[in-house]
């Protein structure tokens, strides 16, 4: 089974025991309340999705993901996890103490208070995203974040609560799983989306070369026209159950934020999927992009720059329908082009859907369609 992140799953849940002792004498510590996001960022760092991470990210991390795309330490991390504050929340708080962190009043988490640090917000925005485009839905949400980061490891006490947790694992829990189907090699696959066709052969093509494909697309915060979390799900079990083979593909859900990253986006996506046991990861194209931020092969170039990442990425290019060939295809096994290529547009099939119409059966599964069309309004507000 592949390392973790760092070297080691971590997983900061502790014994029934300690965990008592701890709610008992939760009333004594100074409290914040947090975001559902911040939540689920606690959860995952708690349960290894964000494996070396035990905590938000301290000063000197923080510093060296934006300036080397590492933690201070060298290890590769591209995307900042961090807890923004206002220091008055602190009510005088600082390094070495514990605070409480709650979610609409019940006790998730304590932090032990590593330090506390003032932060420019453009110089984020810039380091990690290449734009200070206030357009740019992560720019927009840097520029709505508190003054102060606060960094310190966590101690876990309670769940947060998951609308869908027959599928959900956690990292744990995927490595025996893909342990006990003996899968050795193992690809992962990220998406926001419900599956066209060009997903559908991405993934396809990648399995053909490894024993088992995960696919694990992202739940959570996204920006208003993308697609409902339960709309992907759904029409996925919908494309599993009709064209995929059960000894073969799996699908769990990943709980977290979509920053419509790029490139860095894209590494983040991998460290997660080593973490989860994946050997290998899918990135196509423009991977976690947003508009025209980024270069539709930036995410397959920046790999190049982390030869130690531990996860090997399969890059594919484009692909599409072709109608000379009469199949899926991509530029390097295709000669034709112009009005023999369909190309599968998110922005076009999401038209047709929200028309209340399927797509061409050349981009999208009658099922997965049906699936959509099922859904009053398929799309996030
Ligand atoms: S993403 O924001 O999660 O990257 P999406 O769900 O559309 O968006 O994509 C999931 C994965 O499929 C990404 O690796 C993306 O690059 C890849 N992909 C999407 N469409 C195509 C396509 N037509 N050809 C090749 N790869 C694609």
């Amino acid at each position: 089974m592949i390392t973790p992140h760092g070297g080691k799953l971590i997983s900061l849940i502790i014994p029934v025991d300690k965990k008592e002792k701890m709610i008992s004498e939760f009333s004594d510590l100074d409290t914040i309340s947090v975001s559902h996001e911040t939540a689920q960022e606690i959860d995952n760092i708690s349960k290894g999705v964000f494996s070396p991470l035990q905590g938000f990210l301290s000063r000197n991390d923080f510093e060296q993901v934006l300036e080397k795309g590492r933690l201070a330490d060298d290890t590769p991390w591209t995307i900042p996890i961090v807890f923004d504050i206002d220091k008055t929340e602190l009510n005088g708080r600082g390094a070495g103490d514990d605070i409480g962190i709650l979610l609409n009043g019940t006790p998730i988490a304590v932090m032990n208070i590593e330090d506390l640090y003032s932060f420019d917000k453009g110089a984020l925005a810039t380091a990690v995203y290449g734009t200070r485009d206030a357009n740019h839905p992560a720019v927009e949400k840097i520029n709505g974040m508190k003054d102060s980061l606060i960094g310190g490891n966590l101690t876990f006490l309670n769940e947060i609560g998951n609308p869908y947790p027959e599928y959900t694992k956690t990292p744990a829990e995927t490595r025996e799983l893909f342990q006990k189907k003996g899968w050795k090699t193992i690809v992962a696959f990220q998406t926001r989306n419900p599956p066209h066709l060009g997903h559908e052969y991405v993934q396809k093509t990648a399995l053909s070369i490894v024993d088992g494909l995960f696919i694990n697309p992202l739940i959570g915060k996204k920006k208003s026209g993308d697609f409902c979390d339960e709309v992907i799900l759904e029409s996925y079990k919908a494309l599993m159950e009709n064209y995929y083979p059960k000894e073969s593909a799996t699908m769990s859900v990943l709980h977290t934020e979509m920053r419509y990253g790029g490139p860095k986006e894209a590494i983040h996506h991998a460290i997660m999927r080593k973490n989860f046991g994946c050997t290998h990861f899918i990135v196509g194209r423009d991977h976690a992009g947003v508009g025209d931020y980024y270069g539709p092969f930036d995410a397959h170039a920046i790999f190049d720059e982390y030869p130690d990442l531990g996860i090997t990425p399969i890059k594919f290019r484009s692909f599409f329908y072709c109608k000379k060939c009469a199949s899926i295809a991509n530029d390097k096994v295709c000669p034709h082009g112009g009005n023999d290529i369909v190309n599968f547009a998110g922005k076009k099939i999401r038209e047709i859907l929200s028309k209340g119409q399927p797509p061409p059966l050349d981009m999208m599964r009658q099922e997965v369609a049906d699936t959509i069309l099922g859904f009053k309004n398929p799309f996030k507000d």
